[in-house]
C-alpha cells in the first residue's frame, strides 16, 4: 500500500497520516497536516492559498476541495464521500467573464475561505460554498447545500441547508477528553500508534 503522506512535500505533516495512492493533491507545500489523518483514494484537493488540516481528520473518497482560497479543518472533523468544498467562486451575477480558461482582467475570481470547526461531520455529496464557517460539532446531512454559516452542535439538512435538530454535545466532548488522555503524553505530544501500549479492548467491541 503506497502512502503519499511522506512522499509529497507538505509544509508540515504529522504522524499516523495516510494518504491513499490515488488521491491527487496539488500544491502540497501550502498544506499543513496534523496527526492521525486519512485522505481516501480519488480525493482531489487543490491547496489554494493555504490548507490546514488539524488532527483526527478524514476526507472521504471522491471529495474535492477547489476554489483557490483558504481551508481550515479543525480536530475530529470529517468529510464523507463525494463532498464538494469550494473556497472560491466566480462572479455569477455578470460583472466579469468567468471560468479559469479566461485570462485576467476579464475574469474576477473571488478567493474566500471555508472553516470547518472541531467535531463537524459532513454527509455524503454535500456542497459547501465559499465564505462559510461550520460551527463546532455541527453535522450536515447527506446531499445538503451549505450556503451560510452553521451554528455549533446543530444538525442541518437540505438545499439550502437549514437547522433540523440539535446534536448531543456532552458525550462527544467526554470522548474527546478520554481520547486525549490516552493518545497524548503529559507534555501534550501525540503518541503514534507504533509507540502505544496495547490497550485493553472495551467490553463488547
Ligand atoms: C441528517 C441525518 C443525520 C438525519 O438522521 P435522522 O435524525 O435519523 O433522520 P430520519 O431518518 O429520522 O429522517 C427524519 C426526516 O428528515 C428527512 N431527512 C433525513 N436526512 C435528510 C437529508 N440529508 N436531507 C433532507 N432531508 C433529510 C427524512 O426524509 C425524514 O423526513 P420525513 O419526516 O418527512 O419522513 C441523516 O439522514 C443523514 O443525512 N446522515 C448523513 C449520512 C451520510 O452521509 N453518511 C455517509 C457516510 S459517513
Amino acid at each position: 500500500m503506497v502512502n503519499q503522506a511522506y512522499q509529497l512535500p507538505f509544509r508540515r505533516v504529522g504522524q499516523d497520516v495516510f494518504i491513499w495512492a490515488k488521491a491527487q493533491i496539488l500544491s502540497p507545500e501550502r498544506i499543513s497536516i496534523g496527526d492521525s489523518v486519512i485522505i481516501d483514494d480519488f480525493v482531489f484537493m487543490m491547496a489554494g492559498e493555504e490548507t490546514i488540516l488539524a488532527s483526527f481528520i478524514h476526507i472521504g473518497a471522491f471529495s474535492s476541495v477547489l476554489g483557490g482560497g483558504y481551508l481550515i479543518m479543525e480536530d475530529f472533523a470529517g468529510i464523507s464521500s463525494g463532498v464538494r468544498v469550494f473556497t472560491g467562486n466566480e462572479d455569477y451575477l455578470g460583472g466579469s467573464l468567468t471560468n479559469p480558461a479566461v485570462p485576467s482582467p476579464y475574469r474576477l475570481p473571488i478567493r474566500s475561505s471555508v472553516h470547518i470547526k472541531k467535531h463537524v461531520i459532513i454527509g455524503a455529496n454535500t456542497v459547501i460554498f465559499p465564505g462559510v464557517t461550520i460551527g463546532e460539532g455541527a453535522a450536515i446531512g447527506a446531499n445538503s447545500l451549505v450556503t451560510k454559516d452553521c451554528d455549533p452542535w446543530t444538525i442541518y439538512v437540505g438545499s439550502p441547508a437549514r437547522p433540523f435538530k440539535t446534536r448531543q454535545r456532552d458525550k462527544i466532548i467526554e470522548l474527546e477528553v478520554k481520547l486525549r488522555s490516552e493518545l497524548y503524553d503529559y507534555q501534550g505530544n501525540y503518541i503514534p500508534k507504533i509507540q502505544r501500549k496495547p490497550s485493553k479492548r472495551r467490553k463488547g467491541t
